[in-house]
């Protein structure tokens, strides 16, 4: 139904403007009654223990989470939580509110069945969020991922992500570190050892000091060197992060079937979705080769169907997530891909 009606509709509009009218009119709707247990009906995953997951001290309920960037002011938890993910990732979030980049921003390649973003943190800042997070639903896992201001210098970076953790702590499951944006200016560069040690650093002092318990993650870009993950792994576990979320989207524009003129008009941003998904796989397999025991791995990139998830869960993956496979299935992508879990293990 999605796939032959929705998609062919909403892909009519601009990719940025169909995704706040489908959001808006989702969450409307999920607040009448009978829609809401209906949308529950159609794509909720039913309770299934051989799909739960206990990981960093969170019960999963099963192991697909949305990405962040797709809710980006926790607007929609609680239509989110009618779709059946175990967990939603809220952001990335930054202190203060920004615009983000010039629109258009956010392009499909449907030929590649890709997106090209960039967004440049556009969010509502954090003090909306926390408002919103007062109300959010209790039987979902939410995440806050968090990043800096555009106009803050990196060498400030450390206090917007302290400042995001402090305010956000009362009202989030765990927190993920967001490095790997191509599209902050500089913010990759604070996935270097140096810095990158400084901010986790600075975090968990902050958990440390208020004797808190929630997992800390951290974020990665696909497009780092085997010497940056392996600096990555070591901060990890020196540092005591709890996992990994990778990766984000990637710079690269290797492989695509989209026509080279229309990849060079539509420029800068990060390449999600199909394309990323090989490459996202191999930075995975290398962590889960080298992690130390009870480093959680997060999969993300590319994932379209069951076999793709169970790809990552068998790369090393505990829990997956997805963002761009979700606008091209739509919401039965969930259902399909726990459907497979389960078949694999009866
Ligand atoms: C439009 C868009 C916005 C995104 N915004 C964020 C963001 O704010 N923070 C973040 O950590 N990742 C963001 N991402 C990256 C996704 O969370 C995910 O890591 C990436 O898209 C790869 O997964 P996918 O292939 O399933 O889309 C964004 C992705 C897209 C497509």
């Amino acid at each position: 139904m999605y796939r032959l009606f929705l998609r062919p509709l909403f892909f009519i509009f601009s990719p940025e403007r169909i995704h706040y009218l489908s959001m808006d009119s989702l969450a409307f709707l999920c607040r009448i009654a009978p829609f809401r247990l209906f949308i529950r009906f159609l794509f909720s995953v039913d309770e299934n223990p051989q799909l739960a997951k206990d990981c960093m001290g969170l019960k999963f309920s099963n192991p697909v989470g949305l990405a962040a960037g797709f809710d980006k002011d926790a607007r929609y938890l609680d239509a989110l939580s009618c779709l059946g993910f175990s967990h939603v990732e809220v952001g990335t979030v930054t202190p203060r509110p920004q615009v983000g980049n010039p629109k258009p921003r956010l392009f499909r390649l449907p030929a590649d069945q890709g997106l090209i973003n960039r967004m440049g943190f556009n969010n509502q800042g954090l003090d909306a969020m926390v408002e919103r997070l007062k109300y959010r639903p209790k039987n979902l896992i939410v995440g806050g991922n968090i990043g800096k201001n555009k106009d803050t210098p990196n060498d400030q970076a450390v206090h917007d992500y302290v400042t995001c953790f402090n305010a956000l702590y009362p009202f989030v499951d765990y927190f993920v570190i967001n490095v790997s944006s191509p599209n902050t200016p500089g913010l990759r560069e604070l996935q270097e050892k140096e810095p990158l040690k400084r901010i986790i650093k600075a975090v968990l002092d902050q958990k440390k000091s208020k004797n808190l318990t929630c997992p800390v993650l951290l974020k990665i870009a696909p497009d780092l060197t085997e010497g940056q993950l392996d600096d990555i792994l070591d901060i990890a576990k020196t540092e005591g992060l709890s996992g990994i979320i990778s990766t984000n989207t990637t710079i690269s524009r290797a492989g695509l079937k989209t026509p080279r003129a229309e990849i060079e008009a539509i420029g800068n941003g990060g390449l999600s979705g199909k394309p990323l998904q090989a490459h996202s796989n191999e930075v995975l397999e290398y962590l889960a080769g080298r992690r130390h025991e009870g480093l959680i791995l997060v999969g993300v990139g590319g994932i379209f169907t069951g076999p793709d998830a169970l790809n990552k869960l068998d790369a090393g993956a505990d829990l997956v997530q997805v963002y761009t496979g979700f606008i091209y299935e739509g919401p039965s992508m969930l259902v399909n891909i726990c459907r497979c879990l389960l078949e694999r293990k009866a």
